[in-house]
């Protein structure tokens, strides 16, 4: 039976209706008319998050777009249209939280992130094989002990504006004392992961780290606490911290799920401290927001050159099947304007590679189970590979 119930919204239906903002127009037109929206009105309540005390979990984290209200979305996508799989990638993976949602014993998970800041935590979550979990609490226990009294490269930069000043003290002198106490790079890899969670519990912030607020509130203390991470589903797991593009041409599994940045707004802008907190290059930050160089992080998919990197990585995918995350937010004056790629692209790229799908939901609906709509919706574009 279908995990889907769904209503199939005909192209030249969807153009009528202007709650969906399609954005099929144009030249293609002849070419889409045939293309079925299947519209989700099955509510969907995301996986319960499990308060286990002194541990946190992969979601425990805010981030700009990551996918976690929509993983029972995007799993009963996978399990109609691709059937029984052996191995899933995510390749602009962020949190890790949809990787994460297909992690089994059964099925390979390929994560991948460009930043540093998403790569240690995602070794940590999904790819951590040997990790002493004893041993990790009891330096996370030494960690919270430590008195920090002095300045330091943290504090002097984040103290009193997006931490406190006790807090950001704290920050700087556990991220040093990790570079002695670990034994293994996993281990790091976890200490450090426990940081940026606490970090980002304390923040003075909306949930990036664009700007902090004006008051500072954001008071309670640091605490460390220890990641839950499933060692057994990690055995066949790879993650990597490399740009999509080059990753494709060395990697083939059965799903390839794309989550890329959909406008303007880099990751690396957003996450620029968590980024600059775990790298510990101890480099200039500049401006009021105190950002460091990135220029080494920037995204192609963010940049005018966003639909060529995505039409480049679809031609090199070895995969049978592919599903694209492209977000729309509402019902702006602009539209999706503001979006890189147009949906129209988005399809007409796909279909060079097979037989193409898109199914929608209301954005709102995930949260609160009520069927009225603010106009975002969360899409997912499908491709069934051609063999
Ligand atoms: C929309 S977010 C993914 C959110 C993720 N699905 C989640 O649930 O947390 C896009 C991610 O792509 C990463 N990214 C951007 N450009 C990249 C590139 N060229 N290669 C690899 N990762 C990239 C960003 O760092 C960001 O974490």
């Amino acid at each position: 039976m279908s995990q889907l119930q769904n209503k199939h919204t005909n192209l030249s239906t969807a153009i009528q209706a202007p709650l969906f903002g399609f954005d099929f127009f144009g030249k293609e037109r002849a070419n889409e008319a045939t293309l079925e929206v299947s519209k989700i009105e099955k509510v969907y309540f995301y996986p319960k998050t499990q308060n286990i005390e002194g541990k946190f979990q992969i979601q425990n984290r805010r981030y700009l777009g990551n996918k976690f209200k929509l993983i029972n979305f995007i799993k009963d996508i996978v399990n109609e249209k691709c059937g029984e799989i052996t191995s899933f990638c995510d390749i602009f993976a962020g949190t890790g939280v949809v990787g994460e949602g297909f992690n089994d014993k059964n099925i390979k998970v390929i994560s991948n992130d460009i930043l540093l800041s998403n790569y240690l935590p995602l070794k940590t979550f999904l790819d951590a094989k040997n990790v002493n979990i004893d041993g990790l609490k009891k330096k996370i226990n030494l960690l919270n002990s430590i008195k920090s009294n002095d300045d330091n490269y943290f504090s002097k930069y984040y103290g009193g504006t997006y931490f406190t000043i006790e807090n950001a003290k704290k920050i700087g002198a556990i991220r040093e004392k990790i570079e002695s106490i670990a034994e293994s790079d996993e281990e790091k890899f976890a200490l450090i992961t426990s940081l940026i969670y606490a970090a980002d519990k304390v923040a003075n912030t909306v949930g990036h780290y664009d700007a902090y607020r004006k008051n500072l509130d954001s008071i309670n203390p640091l605490e460390l606490l220890a990641p839950t991470i499933n060692l057994e589903n990690n055995t066949n797991n790879e993650v990597y911290r490399e740009d999509a593009n080059t990753l494709i041409r060395k990697i083939k599994c059965d799903v390839l799920y794309m989550d890329p940045p959909y406008n303007s707004r880099q990751y690396c802008d957003s996450y620029h401290l968590l980024e600059n907190l775990v790298e510990w290059g101890k480099p200039e930050v500049f401006g009021k927001a105190k950002k460091m160089d990135r220029t080494h992080l920037k995204s192609q998919y963010c940049l005018k050159s966003a639909k060529k990197a995505f039409e480049d990585l679809i031609e090199n995918a070895n995969c049978k099947h592919i599903l694209v995350s492209y977000n729309n937010t509402g019902e702006k004056k602009d539209g999706r304007s503001n979006s890189r790629i147009k949906d129209s692209e988005i399809v007409n790229i796909l279909k060079k590679k097979g037989e193409v799908e898109v199914f929608e939901r209301d954005y709102r609906a995930f949260s609160t189970g009520r069927s009225e709509t603010d106009g975002h919706t969360e899409r997912v574009f499908y491709c069934k590979v051609n063999n």
